[in-house]
């Protein structure tokens, strides 16, 4: 269940908090066609993924010139896709995807993903993503050198970042980068400082207004006056939205001694940031009040790995039984866009949306 009201409540709260930022909505991390249409109608541009979301974006009537192929891992024909369907602004981290965006999207703005050296986040991408700094600058002015455009560097600290000090790092890193550029003559135009933002699961996050404070103390040191700020948050904007409404299937006690609950819905059909417990949902029951205990929570597939909690202290009444209810909160990021596989025969999750798409 996505609650609208609260995304655009969301939004508004980092355009407070981030009020001189451009905000770009990672389309990845709930691509429901309702919020997608809010945060457009709200200002908002869209970092997109794949040619799937650059085609759900524009059949949604997004303007093409507002969003971004921020995937730094493109095939060839994807860039011509998405450049004859009007796309002109790409991410990239190596020399090869440059010199295919400048064969197949001549002239496009481009933005160099550097991977800076912030702490890990919950959900952290490692070396995934990313050129050393020194690269982004030689790859930036490669970018000019081939007819592109190049706008400026760009780094991502992790998904859930609890840390405000990471935007610091990155944004010192930005502008060491600007500074260099300007010395080829390249104007840097924009820095994004991409997404990460927290939100508060079982564990607090810092506030967006703490995070806002610190990035613009960052930006105002470490940028050129009149740099553009881009941020490219997914999970701040719709996580707190969603809660997925669940059933107990079966409870028992293992030959570990251990209470075991499995529930109707596990890592394969929406949990999937339980991976590595990474992040730990609060968990809401009919029968909260009676005395709880600890519990491992399961899914219900015949995987050996679709377990939630099993290192996580989960606390659940003791009276939780075979078909009780239960509400698992802030799921409205990174949930239904995994489960689009049905494994096991389970099917995806149906998203049912409440509140108003405009004023
Ligand atoms: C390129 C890119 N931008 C933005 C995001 C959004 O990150 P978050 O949901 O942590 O804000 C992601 C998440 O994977 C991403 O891959």
């Amino acid at each position: 269940m996505i609650d609208l009201d609260r995304v655009r409540d969301n939004y508004r709260a980092l355009r407070s908090a981030l009020p001189t930022a451009r905000i770009r909505f990672a389309v990845k991390a709930s691509p429901v066609p309702q919020i997608i249409r809010l945060l457009a109608a709200e200002g908002a541009e869209f970092d997109v993924a794949s040619v799937g979301e650059i085609d759900q974006c524009i059949g949604l009537g997004i303007d093409p010139a507002t969003l971004c192929y921020g995937n730094p891992i493109k095939k060839a024909a994807h860039i011509a896709h998405a450049h004859a369907a009007g796309v002109r602004r790409y991410a990239f981290d190596t020399e090869d995807d440059l010199a295919r965006i400048a064969e197949h999207a001549p002239g496009s703005h481009v933005e160099c993903r550097f991977l800076s050296s912030a702490p890990e986040s919950r959900t952290p991408f490692g070396a995934k993503f990313g050129c050393a700094p020194s690269e982004a600058i030689r790859l930036l002015v490669r970018a000019r050198d081939l007819g592109l455009t190049p706008v400026g560097p760009y780094f991502h600290v992790g998904s859930q970042q609890l840390d405000p000090v990471a935007w610091r790092i990155g944004v010192e890193q930005a502008g060491a980068i600007a500074e260099a550029l300007a010395v080829k003559d390249i104007p840097v135009n924009s820095v994004n400082i991409g997404g990460g933002l927290p939100i508060s699961y079982v564990d607090k996050a810092p506030e967006l207004s703490e995070l806002g404070a610190v990035i613009a103390d960052a930006v105002a040191r470490h940028l050129p006056e009149h740099t553009d700020l881009v941020v490219e948050p997914g999970r701040a904007l719709v996580g707190s939205a969603g809660v997925i409404h669940a059933e107990v299937v079966n409870v028992r006690t293992a030959p570990d001694g251990r209470r075991w609950i499995y529930l109707d819905i596990g890592r394969y059909n929406g949990m999937a940031e339980t991976e590595n417990e990474y992040i730990a949902y609060r968990i809401e029951t009919s029968r909260d009040g009676d005395t709880s205990d600890e519990a491992v929570i399961a899914g219900p597939t015949c995987d050996g790995d679709d377990v939630l909690y099993q290192r996580t202290r989960v606390l659940l009444p003791t009276t939780l039984r075979a078909g009780d209810p239960v509400r698992i909160l802030d799921t409205g990021a990174y949930t239904a866009s995994y489960s689009s596989v049905s494994f096991n025969g389970f099917p995806p999750l149906t998203v049912h949306v409440i509140g108003a798409e405009r004023e």
